[in-house]
């Protein structure tokens, strides 16, 4: 039986290659695609959405357009990385299909209630998902597992911060969501950039000519949004599909229980996560993910190069 999941996205090229694997696998069933603005604003992420899943033959997986900022905070774009048009400049054109008509975090909401089993991936800010349980936190009960690419939390010798030194970009964007979402009891599976920024899973520039090699439809995809920054920086990392990759196969990762607090000021510490040694008080501020402190590189790449060389 597929796993029932529903995708929150700020594509981004990361983003668009986990939607690609998404798209092109038989163990999935998307019940539905939500943008979120972060790489990109909210437009250019929900046209970004239509595109990927039109050009991977899927125009039928539904789009929700989601939230346009931060719970609080200004929305700071990563457009220098992901290029103006959020997939590497690559002119990949505009969809010819269109986002549904409920908003993104409402769409969430009504497909807990009526789902069961379902799985939440989330791999942008985490807005949405914040939003949909604050307007209706009963129907997260029925929530099989919500999955993110978030955070940083010290349990590699990769464990630095890709927007400061301490904050990873998603909660950067939006800690107040990320504290939403971890206070509320919630099982929280984070992928953070202490696995992500794991240099054996890079997308270097032998794997890129590997995947251009492939020459498959959704391979070519995958080599033109990734090009330019291939060219530019030599590598890219693929923190979005290793984290999908572990709903296709829980082995690439494993976690440990964390007690978290994440900071919510403006400055520097930004989105800093602060990881409790022990049993921390009793504090609204504080609550526990699950973090990610292992990948199996290999099965990892496995899974990357089974599902874009399958059309
Ligand atoms: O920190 C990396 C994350 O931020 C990835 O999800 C990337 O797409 C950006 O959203
Ligand atoms: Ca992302």
């Amino acid at each position: 039986m597929p796993r029932k999941i529903i995708l929150n996205m700020d594509p981004g090229i990361d983003d668009a290659i986990a939607l690609l694997m998404a798209a092109n696998s038989t163990d999935l069933d998307i019940l539905g695609v939500v943008s979120t603005a972060g790489n990109v604003d909210v437009d250019r992420a929900t046209r970004n959405t239509l595109r990927i899943l039109e050009l991977a033959g899927r125009a039928e997986v539904p789009v929700y357009r989601g939230s346009s900022a931060p719970l609080i905070k200004d929305l700071v774009t990563s457009e220098e990385i992901h290029g103006r048009d959020g997939l590497g400049d690559s002119g990949l054109g505009d969809p010819s299909t269109r986002e549904r008509g409920v908003y993104g975090p409402k769409f969430i909401v009504n497909a807990l209630d009526t789902e069961s089993n379902v799985t939440i991936v989330s791999t942008g800010p985490l807005t949405n998902i914040a939003v949909a349980f604050l307007y209706s936190p009963e129907s997260f009960a029925s929530l099989d597992q919500l999955v993110i690419m978030g955070g940083m939390y010290g349990l590699t010798g990769y464990s630095i911060g890709n927007v400061t030194p301490y904050s990873e970009y998603n909660i950067y964007v939006d800690p107040e969501a990320f504290m939403v979402l971890y206070r509320s009891g919630i099982d929280i599976k984070a992928v953070g950039l202490d696995v992500t920024q794991d240099p054996r899973t890079y997308l270097d520039r032998d794997l890129y000519n590997e995947i251009k090699n492939l020459n498959t439809h959704v391979a070519r995809i995958v080599s033109m949004i990734t090009r330019r920054v291939i060219s530019e920086r030599g590598f890219f990392e693929l923190h979005d599909p290793i984290t999908l990759s572990y709903i296709i196969d829980s082995g690439v990762l494993k976690f440990r229980s964390l007690y978290i607090s994440v900071s919510l000021e403006n400055g520097y510490s930004r989105g800093y996560i602060h990881v409790f040694k022990s049993r921390p008080p009793k504090r609204s501020e504080i609550g526990r993910v699950d973090a990610a402190y292992h990948i199996d590189a290999e099965k990892f790449i496995d899974i990357l190069m089974d599902h874009i060389s399958r059309r």
